[in-house]
Order: structure tokens, then C-alpha cells, then sequence
């Protein structure tokens, strides 16, 4: 019988990429939290890295769930202009909700400055904890820059805005697989598939 590997993400275009890059486990049933009966409150993200957020939220779901597998991650976006901000906030900055909002804001406070000082990166940092307790953590980073305009339909969040080093394009205006092959969570989930593939052997790896 396989283990579950719960992703403790509500997040729907985070699950589409994980469902993406992880593929198939022979040995683990990849599983959501929108999947489970259980409803339970999400727990406050108050750490001060998105390793320790990633951490806070697979500890919290592992602790319901001690029979799973439970991953978590936790990402965002560091503009080097702005210190590193929206960081580990880009998901409310100035509580605002909705992407088209937080990319007018972001665009807003970089009026002015040039390409070469738009210099940003992406950040996931996923995390296991695994039913006997140990947790591990695994960090992904793309570099890029930020546009001078929205650009493309696909992905979420600030795909519009981020254009990736050595790139043209905005991750909005390239397919899942090219936004797959240069993603921060890529990197990160591709760690954690090396990680479940060594441990518990029989697994295929690859994109
Ligand atoms: P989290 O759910 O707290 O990890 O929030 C991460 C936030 O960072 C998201 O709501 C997005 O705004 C942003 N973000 C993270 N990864 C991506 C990505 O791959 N593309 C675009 N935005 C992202």
C-alpha cells in the first residue's frame, strides 16, 4: 500500500504546478488538502523566513495528520530595490488580495527605476515532515527582473511582471513547461522528489 504525501496547500495554481513537477511516486499517493474531509483552520504564518513559514504549516497539518507524509511550502517574491520586499508578505502586502492589485503596487513603487535595478528573485522553500518527526527543508531560487508593464495571460501571483535571467519573456508569457524548467518551486519540489526517491528507493525521477 502506498503513503500519502499531503500537500498542505489551498493555493489551486500552486497545486497544478505540484501535481506537474512531482508526477508520479511509486510508493506515495500525492494528496491535497482540498481532497480531505477534514476541514481545519490554517495556522498563522508568523515566522521570519519562508523556511520557518514552510515549517509552521507542515508541522501544524503533520500534527493532524500523523499517519501522512505532509509537505508544505512557502514562496514568494525579493525585489532588490525595495530591500527584499514584498518577501515573505508578497501574499498580502499592504493587505491587499487580489494579483492585478499587488502587481499595480509593486510597478508603482518601482516607477522610475531602470532595468538594470529591477533585479529580483523568486524564492520556495518546501518542507516534509515525515511520520516518525523529522522535518526537512529545500530551498529553491530563480533570479530575474521586474518589467515595466503586466505582460502574459498564464501562471499567478507576479508571473506577469518577473522575466527570469537570460529571458525575454515574463513567466506569464511562457507554457507550464517553461515556467516548470526555470522555477524557484520546481528547484525546490525537485529537491524534495531526489529526497523521497533516495529514501524510500522504487521511484522514477525526471520531469
Ligand atoms: P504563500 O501562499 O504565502 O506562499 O504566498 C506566496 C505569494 O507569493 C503568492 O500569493 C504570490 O503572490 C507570490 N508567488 C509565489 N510563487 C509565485 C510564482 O511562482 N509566481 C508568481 N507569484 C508567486
Amino acid at each position: 500500500m502506498k503513503n500519502i504525501l499531503l500537500f498542505a496547500t489551498s493555493n489551486l495554481k500552486k497545486e497544478e504546478e505540484i501535481k506537474r513537477i512531482i508526477g508520479n511516486l511509486d510508493n506515495f499517493e500525492i494528496k491535497f488538502l482540498n481532497e480531505l474531509e477534514a476541514k481545519i483552520e490554517p495556522p498563522e504564518e508568523n515566522g521570519n523566513s519562508f523556511e520557518e513559514n514552510s515549517i509552521i504549516k507542515c508541522k501544524y497539518y503533520g500534527n493532524f495528520f500523523r499517519e501522512f507524509y505532509v509537505s508544505s511550502e512557502d514562496s514568494g517574491l525579493m525585489i532588490d530595490f525595495l530591500q527584499g520586499a514584498p518577501g515573505i508578505y508578497s501574499a498580502r502586502i499592504n493587505s491587499l488580495s487580489k494579483d492585478e492589485e499587488k502587481v499595480k503596487l509593486i510597478l508603482n513603487m518601482l516607477k522610475g527605476v531602470p532595468f538594470e535595478k529591477r533585479e529580483a528573485k523568486f524564492v520556495c522553500a518546501v518542507s516534509l515532515f515525515e511520520p516518525h518527526g523529522t522535518i526537512k527543508v529545500f530551498r529553491g531560487e530563480t533570479k530575474g527582473n521586474i518589467s515595466f508593464e503586466p505582460r502574459g495571460k498564464n501562471g499567478f501571483g507576479y508571473d506577469p511582471i518577473f522575466i527570469p535571467k537570460n529571458e525575454k519573456r515574463t513567466f506569464a508569457e511562457m507554457s507550464d513547461d517553461e515556467k516548470d524548467s526555470l522555477s524557484h518551486r520546481s528547484k525546490a519540489l525537485l529537491k524534495l522528489k531526489e529526497y523521497l526517491v533516495e529514501q524510500y528507493n522504487k521511484t522514477h525521477i525526471g520531469l
